[in-house]
């Protein structure tokens, strides 16, 4: 009896044990399993912080690639301006101290009315509600360097045209025609061109192209002006300039005898005779026949003229000054009579090579197309109403 006892003594003792063995063992299990959930989650959440890094990084990225992109086309646009700048320096130098001092005299006045009123009888009648004038010069702009010394370019001054061409040269018989100006700003010397060639030369640098047709100087027997039509590429039209004797319009540029001109009204012809040797003449011509509706003797000296356009039926001639690098204009001649050389502004071309052999006017834009020592330039004008002074 006592052995039993102590036997189930014994075996309850191993059976305590035992069973806090099997807690022990439970509760470190319990204690891993915490770990492993814990260190699990850890590794998710690193995982996800790792992948949101990344993400970051590639935005960021991106971001630094689009900036790093804007720069180089700031950089590109600064460069461009910087050359803008520099060509447009010149001009505003030009600008400063050319202004005109205002000083009027009541009796100056007085007889400049009665002076405007004789002059009213030869007034031109046919012209329209066009009244605009030059005020001054806003920008300029250095397109290109193509060809001699000497020449003339315009656009076609038809509505909508876009088309450009060059006369290098005062003597030759083709015309390179472009498709717009920026394509000839961007393409190499003359070489993309559609070279047109003509029947007949032409001369000197007083020729325009105006509703898809070339009006041309011809001289061969006799001063022509001859009317070529792009389109068919014929001859449509020409005539002989009636009037004798013949001097170069401009004393500095001797190979123009006349000088084609289109503005607001049309075509005019500027040129110079032996009867009237000091001035300029001018003529208003019919585009389509070639006639001849009217001519007047101006009182703009030759001497020293570079070359001359007219916008709204009046006629400006542009000289070259002393001092170097600078034209200016100085005479003006209205067929309305409405603008007198005191009413016109002191404008100066910001010119910084030779003398302009050619400035052609293009209604539309308001842009005068210089040749100027083999330079291309274009002068952005601004303009005023004639009984705005
Ligand atoms: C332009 O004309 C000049 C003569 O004034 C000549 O020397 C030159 O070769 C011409 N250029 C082109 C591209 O035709």
């Amino acid at each position: 009896m006592r052995g039993l006892v102590v036997l189930l003594t014994l075996a309850c003792f191993a059976t305590a044990q035992h069973q806090a063995l099997i807690d022990y063992l439970e509760r470190r299990l319990l204690a891993i399993e915490d770990r492993i959930s814990l260190w699990h989650e850890q590794t998710t959440r690193y995982a996800s912080e790792l992948r949101e890094l990344k993400q970051q990084m590639v935005s960021q990225l991106e971001n630094l690639d689009k900036e790093k992109e804007a720069l180089r086309m700031n950089l590109d646009g600064v460069g461009t301006r910087v050359d803008r700048v520099e060509r447009e320096l010149d001009y505003l130098e030009t600008q400063n101290g050319a202004q005109p001092c205002v000083d009027v005299d009541d009796k100056l006045i007085e007889q400049q009315v009665t002076l405007v009123k004789e002059k009213h009888k030869g007034k031109y009648l046919k012209l329209s509600e066009c009244s605009d004038m030059i005020s001054n010069i806003k920008a300029m702009k250095i397109l290109k360097r193509v060809g001699g010394a000497k020449g003339s370019w315009s656009k076609d001054t038809s509505m909508g045209s876009m088309k450009v061409y060059i006369f290098n040269g005062t003597d030759d018989d083709t015309i390179h025609e472009f498709s717009s100006v920026q394509d000839f700003t961007r393409s190499p010397g003359l070489s993309v061109a559609k070279t047109v060639k003509l029947p007949s030369a032409w001369k000197g640098t007083g020729h325009v192209v105006y509703n898809n047709h070339a009006y041309y100087i011809n001289q061969a027997q006799e001063v022509m002006v001859v009317k070529f039509d792009m389109r068919s590429s014929s001859v449509t039209d020409s005539a002989v300039f009636p009037v004798q004797d013949h001097i170069p319009v401009y004393g500095l540029t001797p190979e123009t005898l006349i000088d084609l001109a289109v503005d607001e009204e049309g075509l005019w012809a500027i040129y110079a005779t032996h009867q009237n040797e000091k001035h300029v003449s001018l003529a208003k011509m019919d585009a389509n026949s070639l006639d001849i509706e009217q001519m007047w003797d101006t009182n703009c000296p030759r001497e020293n003229a570079e070359a001359a356009f007219v916008i709204c039926g009046t006629l400006y001639v542009v000289y070259n000054t002393q001092q170097p690098g600078r034209s200016h204009l100085q005479c003006v001649f209205d067929v309305n009579d409405m603008v007198s050389n005191e009413d016109a502004p002191l404008v100066y071309f910001p010119k910084r090579y030779g003398a302009h052999t050619s400035l052609k006017y293009n209604p539309q834009e308001h842009l005068l197309y210089a040749w100027d020592d083999g330079y291309q330039i274009l002068y952005k004008l601004i303009m005023k109403k004639k009984l705005e002074i």
